[in-house]
Parts: C-alpha cells; sequence; structure tokens
C-alpha cells in the first residue's frame, strides 16, 4: 500500500481532494491544541471551548471522514474530561454536577455517527444521481440513432433511386462517346463518384439502423480466416504481410457471421491503409477460460494513432482520410455492443495499433 492509498484510507469521505481533507484536518488539530492551551489560562472558558469543538468535530467528519471525525470526538472527550474533572479523579466517581460531562461526549459521538451516515447517502445518492445521467445520455443516444435511422431510410430511398437512373444513363453515354474523345478517364471518375454516393448512404443506414444480429454457431478462426484472404489481394499491393495464430480450443460462438465479417473487415482495412509503406497485421486468437471469452487481437505495424484521434475514434463521421466516412469503427462497436462484447485499442505512435475484441461465450451471456 503506497502513502496516496494510506492517505485516502484514512480520510474515507472521497469527495474532497486529498489535500482540502488534509488542510481540515491538521487546521482542527492546530485549533483544538490552540483551544487546549487556552483552557490551561481560564476555566470558564472551557466550558465555551466544547461547544466550539462541536464545530471541529463536525466539520472533520464532513470534510475529512469517519476516522479523522472519531479522532476527534476522542480528543475532544479527553478534553471534556479536563473541563469537568480538573484534578482527573477517577471518572466513576464524579459528582452530580460533572455527570453534564457525559451528554458532551456522547454528542461528540453523535455529531461523527450522524455525520459519517448522511455523508454515505449523499456519497450513495450522487452514484446513483452519474448513473442515472448516464442512462438518460445513452437513451438519448440511441432515440436519436432511431431518428437518424428514420431520416436515413428515407433519404437512402429518395437518393439511390435517381442515383441508380444517373449510373445508368452515365454508363449508356460513356458507350456511346467515341473512344478517341479522351472521357474514359471523366466517366471512370464519375462512376466511382455515384459508387462512393452509394457506399456513404449504405454505411450510414447501416450503423443508424444496425440491423438485428442474426446468429447462429460459428467457427471465430474460420470467419477470420475468410476475411485473411478477402484481405489478402490488398495486403499484396500494400506489401503488407498478414499472419494470423489462432488458438484451437475457442468453442463455437453465438453470433451473426455477416456482421462479424463486416467487423473484421473495417478493422483490417483500417489497419492496412495505416501501414502505407508495408507492414505487418497479425492477428490471434485466444480463450480465456475462466471468463469463457474469446479474445481477438489485431495489431499492425503501422503509424499508430495520437491522442487527440484516439479521443474521437469511435465517433461517427470522424475520419483523417480523405475517402473515409468514419463510420467504419462506428458500426464495429455497436455491432460489438449488440453481441455484448466489448473492443478497446492501444497504440503507440509511429510504432503500431492493437484492437482487442473480447466476445463471450453463449453460454455466459443468454439472450
Ligand atoms: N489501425 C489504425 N491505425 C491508425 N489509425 C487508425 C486505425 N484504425 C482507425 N484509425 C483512425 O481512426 C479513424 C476512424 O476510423 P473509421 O474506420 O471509423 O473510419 P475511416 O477508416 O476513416 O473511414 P471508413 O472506415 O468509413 O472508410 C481513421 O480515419 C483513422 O484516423
Ligand atoms: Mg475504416
Amino acid at each position: 500500500m503506497n502513502t496516496k492509498t494510506l492517505a485516502n484510507h484514512f480520510f474515507s469521505e472521497r469527495s474532497f481532494s486529498l489535500p482540502t481533507k488534509a488542510f481540515i484536518f491538521f487546521s482542527s488539530c492546530a485549533a483544538f491544541l490552540l483551544l487546549n492551551y487556552a483552557h490551561q489560562t481560564s476555566h470558564d472558558e472551557g466550558r465555551l471551548f466544547l461547544y466550539v469543538l462541536y464545530l471541529i468535530v463536525f466539520s472533520v467528519t464532513f470534510f475529512s471522514g469517519f476516522i479523522p471525525g472519531i479522532i476527534f470526538a476522542v480528543l475532544s472527550s479527553s478534553f471534556a474530561v479536563k473541563v469537568f474533572v480538573p484534578e482527573i479523579r477517577e471518572i466513576v466517581n464524579v459528582s452530580i454536577a460533572e455527570m453534564e460531562l457525559f451528554p458532551f461526549i456522547a454528542v461528540y459521538f453523535l455529531i461523527v455517527i450522524t455525520v459519517d451516515w448522511f455523508r454515505q447517502n449523499i456519497e450513495t445518492l450522487r452514484k446513483q444521481l452519474a448513473e442515472n445521467e448516464e442512462l438518460h445520455a445513452q437513451t438519448r443516444r440511441i432515440e436519436k440513432l432511431a431518428l437518424a435511422g428514420e431520416i436515413a431510410a428515407g433519404i437512402t430511398h429518395e437518393i439511390r433511386n435517381p442515383l441508380t437512373v444517373i449510373h445508368g444513363y452515365v454508363q449508356l453515354l460513356e458507350k456511346k462517346c467515341p473512344k478517341e474523345s479522351g472521357s474514359e478517364e471523366i466517366f471512370k471518375l464519375i462512376l466511382e463518384e455515384i459508387k462512393r454516393t452509394n457506399q456513404i448512404i449504405t454505411d450510414f443506414l447501416r450503423f443508424s439502423r444496425p440491423d438485428t444480429p442474426k446468429k447462429e454457431y460459428v467457427q471465430l478462426n474460420e470467419v477470420l480466416e475468410t476475411v485473411s484472404s478477402l484481405i489478402s489481394g490488398e495486403g499484396m499491393r500494400k506489401d503488407v504481410d498478414i499472419c494470423f495464430y489462432p488458438t484451437l480450443d475457442i468453442p463455437p460462438l453465438y453470433l451473426d457471421r455477416n456482421q462479424f465479417i463486416q467487423v473484421f473487415l473495417n478493422l483490417f482495412n483500417n489497419a492496412v491503409q495505416a501501414m502505407p509503406n508495408g507492414g505487418t497485421l497479425s492477428v490471434s486468437t485466444l480463450w480465456d477460460k475462466n471468463k469463457k471469452t474469446a479474445i481477438i487481437h489485431i495489431n499492425d505495424s503501422g503509424t499508430g494513432i495520437s491522442p487527440e484521434v484516439m479521443e474521437k475514434l469511435f465517433t461517427p463521421f470522424f475520419t483523417t482520410k480523405e475517402s473515409g466516412t468514419g463510420l467504419g469503427l462506428g458500426i464495429c462497436q455497436n455491432i460489438i455492443l449488440a453481441h455484448k462484447g466489448v473492443i478497446g485499442v492501444e497504440s503507440v505512435l509511429g510504432q503500431g495499433t492493437r484492437f482487442t475484441i473480447e466476445l463471450p461465450a453463449p453460454d455466459t451471456s443468454p439472450d
């Protein structure tokens, strides 16, 4: 246990910063010593000081926590004994007048217990409020996505139809245009842009209105091998070696095969695109027996991700690529979350990136 952990343990109140808690504690110690010293000079003031100590016990418990509060309650009690029984006889032999001492002591401890109880309730309430806030944010996000999905569906329909017509006529025009006119490049460009527009619409629709997963029992390694071979052409073209290290004891997972092909294609494509001068894309699978979870690591030796980009990585439409839509990782995350999995990322700028996906086995995540 290091000093900070010990200090945090001592000052159990978590809502204030460690320096604030320490400051309140030590200034209260100073105030206590001052009162103690002042009491030597005048006996009557002692009783007044006992009341002032309530305030100190209260603030120490409220700001610094239960243990410091108890310390002050004990110190204040010993002070009270000094005031009421100056000659410090045995407490059991106190006279009726001196019995006034006990309510004082009782109140010190009562303050600590009550304030601590309130403090803990406030802490619980604050946590609940934060959880509620998080839930609200999630609901708002889902509502927004649903609305975006509705709009996207409408727009997709409205745009795709004319786009198909334009695509058809451009192809027709291309055929009719004499080859020697030098217009091939222009037609190629127009057709590519139409294709790209279509892709953006499809991606947005997929992102905002993800299909309900059509789950079946799937061998994870087989899906990854399929995707590796799909990307191998692009890998060769970009001088990227693709290595696959499967663990063979992974049981079949219950998931939507097509959606996971899409997830791995997105991630593999990102990895290849991050290695413009070639490199290695290594994919490995592991099986965590205790958590009954399959783990997939996707490592690349590419450019890495800067902290600024890392912050916005999964934000829809965030892209650093000229022709990217910035929806790839958002789609991946949605699919993985819909399968009760998690996706994480670690990266070292200039050295590479590792995406880690964890997928629970069917018996640990019943539908
Ligand atoms: N393996 C990686 N290495 C470095 N940067 C990455 C990697 N994967 C993702 N990124 C960064 O995250 C951004 C968002 O990725 P995402 O897949 O969501 O969109 P995109 O690849 O830009 O566009 P799209 O997937 O639609 O073609 C990328 O633009 C890139 O900057
Ligand atoms: Mg991408």
